[in-house]
């Protein structure tokens, strides 16, 4: 019988490190019946000679910190992922799986450590520290032929499966259609049976913002592309960008634009993020006045040099500055973590930081009010810089949907509801969708799991010379990508690389990679993807944005996607709820594949990889995107045991004609 559990003692209270950022204390939502159930849900973990001792520590955390972490369960200091080779395991993906989730909680990656936030606000791998204990103990006697299955950060058990099953299959935050909304999520969550894993944060797959860059760069290039007519072999030299947050995903705006040639401009209300990017080289320089911030990025442009700024401040004291002194910007965004918005995601213009956090603690309503008046002025704003010009448009981090919410009718493209969209574009909608997702082009990344820079530099250059730069632009971008990834000195946390490749390119390169562990060149690595992809996400406001079919409002691409992978063999497969935009308004799903250099995963890449792309191509075929109707067809003529539907499409005149003498 395994030995699973929690140790008969208690362990010592953990100092806190100074200077590590804490997730603020978003109110405690529950009623006195709740307080109970989630005290008794808490102590399910705890040896039961235990509970009056630590039952009235977990009360006050829940009281001051709206939830159990179970801070005590926390082992000492950073969390810091080590080689794969240094944890204890009975099989490799035991032993890879503790990498990620480590790498997800060390301090250079997370954004709340204590809280096991890593990014976007709520985000977390798991709810508690005595789950994390569990899940490590059930890792490390983990077996190829067992599962371990995780509910929300939970883990139910370890089951007996097959060799060429998943080793884990975990969902985050699925709520019953009636509950799936933020109020009863918020109850769910305080009573700890509920995650919101976001989507790498509960997918044990983020990569520090590396994993963003990538994205954004080709957002940022393609955007000058598509609204400023840039030569698509040239760079954004001279161009100015303004937007703000350098969080968890935002930090990689500034490091983006400088790679993609020009001037960005990113406000940021948290010094110590600032301080975090400036510490990593993510951003060039800091600027604590609108005045010194402007009189900088300006001189730059003239002089065509690429350089990005930290502005420490509100972002709408920018957007102000810009609208009085009629200042020229030409692309422009925003990714304040609009997502939970009265949760301290977007600070209020007038208030500081601190200022904010307290407000929020002690008085809801009014932090809310503050949110929609400054979210409604920043609009205005924006809409002004608009019509002089400026091409806005949405980072999929619900700024358009919040100032609508907030009250601003006007952002939507009827003035009445959201049903037809919002007046500015959105990136996903507008841009990813149809020049990435359509294509199959989406975020792969992998880890070296020997956390030597020699794998990584190996594995780069081999997955270099997979890529045709003279296909696409969208390779050429790409290969150009990987080409310079170690000269741009993106790896925060352990060794990690993003590339933008589709589904041949992905099969391509892992069956490479795969080779190499197999050869010994390379230590095993573990394969995955941000959930922000192609086929795992159904978010009618972000990642399906660009489907017109109706199906927008459905979530069966996202769930057939993580059903696949599972049935496929993925090592790691992940279905989450709400992954960046917020509950109830997507489900996302993710994986992650052990290369250990075998036969067997050879055979796992060919299915399973190319499942988890090529899902979602069809589903985008259907709904009638040319690209991914083009895309389709192709696949269809070179596979001989897959084939994907086809529409046929309707000639709008015929329809037209017909509807018109529909009476
Ligand atoms: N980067 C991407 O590719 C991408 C993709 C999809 C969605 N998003 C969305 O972007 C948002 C940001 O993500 P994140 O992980 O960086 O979150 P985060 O919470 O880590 O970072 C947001 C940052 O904005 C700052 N901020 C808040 N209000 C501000 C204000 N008024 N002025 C200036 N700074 C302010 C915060 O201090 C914080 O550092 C999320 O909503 C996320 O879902 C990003």
């Amino acid at each position: 019988m395994l030995k699973i559990g929690l140790p008969d003692n208690l362990p010592e209270y953990p100092e806190f490190v100074k200077g590590i950022r804490r997730a603020p204390s978003r109110g405690m939502p529950l009623n006195k019946n709740q307080i109970k159930i989630a005290l008794k849900n808490a102590l399910r973990y705890i040896p039961k000679h235990l509970h009056n001792q630590i039952a009235p520590e977990f009360l006050e955390e829940l009281i001051t910190r709206g939830k159990i972490y179970g801070y005590r369960y926390r082992p000492y200091g950073d969390i810091k992922p080590k080689p794969v080779d240094q944890y204890e395991g009975k099989c490799l993906a035991g032993k890879a799986l503790q990498v990620m989730i480590d790498n997800n909680l060390s301090f250079d990656i997370a954004l709340y450590p204590y809280e096991l936030v890593t990014y976007g606000e709520t985000g977390q791998v798991m709810q508690n520290w005595m789950q994390y204990r569990l899940i490590k103990q059930y890792l490390e006697n983990l077996t190829e032929d067992q599962t371990l299955v995780i509910q929300s950060g939970h883990p139910l058990g370890l089951f007996l499966s097959k060799k060429d099953a998943p080793r884990v299959i975990s969902t985050n935050g699925l709520m019953v259609g009636m509950f799936d909304n933020p109020k009863d999520f918020a109850v769910a969550a305080a009573m700890g049976v509920a995650n919101y894993g976001q989507m790498t944060a509960g997918g044990w797959m983020y990569i520090g913002p590396q994993g963003i860059v990538h994205g954004t760069y080709i957002t940022l290039l393609n955007a000058g592309r598509l609204y400023l007519n840039v030569p698509a072999n040239t760079n954004l030299k001279g161009i100015l960008y303004l937007s703000s947050g350098l969080g968890g995903m935002s930090g990689a705006q500034a490091k983006a634009i400088e790679i993609a040639g020009g001037v960005g401009i990113i406000a940021e209300v948290d010094y110590s993020r600032i301080e975090t990017r400036y510490n990593q080289g993510w951003v060039s320089l800091i600027c604590k006045t609108v005045e010194e911030t402007f009189e900088t990025a300006l001189k730059a442009k003239k002089e065509g040099k690429a350089i990005s700024i930290a502005y420490f401040g509100n972002v709408v004291d920018l957007w102000e500055y810009v609208v009085n002194n009629n200042i020229r910007i030409e692309l422009a965004s925003d990714q304040t973590s609009c997502h939970a918005v009265y949760e301290g995601g977007y600070i209020p213009q007038g208030l500081k930081f601190e200022e904010a956090r307290e407000l929020l603690e002690k008085d809801q309503n009014k932090f809310k009010e503050y949110v929609d008046q400054s979210l409604k002025k920043q609009f205005k704003l924006i809409k002004e810089m608009v019509n002089r010009g400026t091409y806005f448009w949405d980072y999929g981090n619900s700024f358009m949907k919040a100032v609508f919410d907030a009250g601003e009718k006007s952002i939507a493209k009827n003035g009445i509801d959201t049903s037809e969209g919002f007046i500015f574009p959105s990136y996903v909608e507008h841009i990813m969708g149809p020049i990435c997702f359509d294509y199959g082009y989406g975020p792969f990344r992998w880890v070296c799991l020997s956390g030597k820079d020699e794998d990584l530099r190996k594995t780069d250059l081999a997955a270099m010379s997979c890529i045709d730069p003279n296909r696409r632009a969208q390779d050429r971008d790409n290969y150009n990508w990987i080409k310079d990834a170690e000269k741009n000195r993106l790896v925060v946390g352990t060794k990690a690389r993003i590339l933008y490749a589709d589904e041949e390119g992905r099969v391509k390169i892992a069956l490479k990679f795969n080779e190499m562990v197999k050869n010994k060149e390379v230590g095993p690595i573990m394969l995955g993807r941000d959930h922000h992809d192609v086929s795992g996400t159904d978010s009618p406001f972000r990642e399906t944005a660009n489907i017109y079919d109706g199906s927008n409002v459905m979530a069966e691409m996202a769930v057939h996607c993580f059903a696949g992978n599972c049935a496929r063999g993925m090592t790691l497969a992940v279905l989450s709820n709400g992954g960046g935009v917020g509950i109830g308004k997507s489900f996302n799903g993710g994986f992650g594949l052990l290369l250990d250099g075998s036969e067997e995963t050879d055979k796992i890449i060919k299915s399973a990889l190319s499942w988890d792309v090529i899902g979602g191509i069809a589903r985008r075929a259907w709904a009638r995107n040319e690209h991914a109707i083009e895309t389709a067809i192709n696949y269809n003529s070179r596979e001989i045991y897959s084939n994907i539907t086809i529409p046929q499409i309707a000639d709008d005149k015929l329809i037209d004609d017909i509807i018109g003498n529909f009476k």
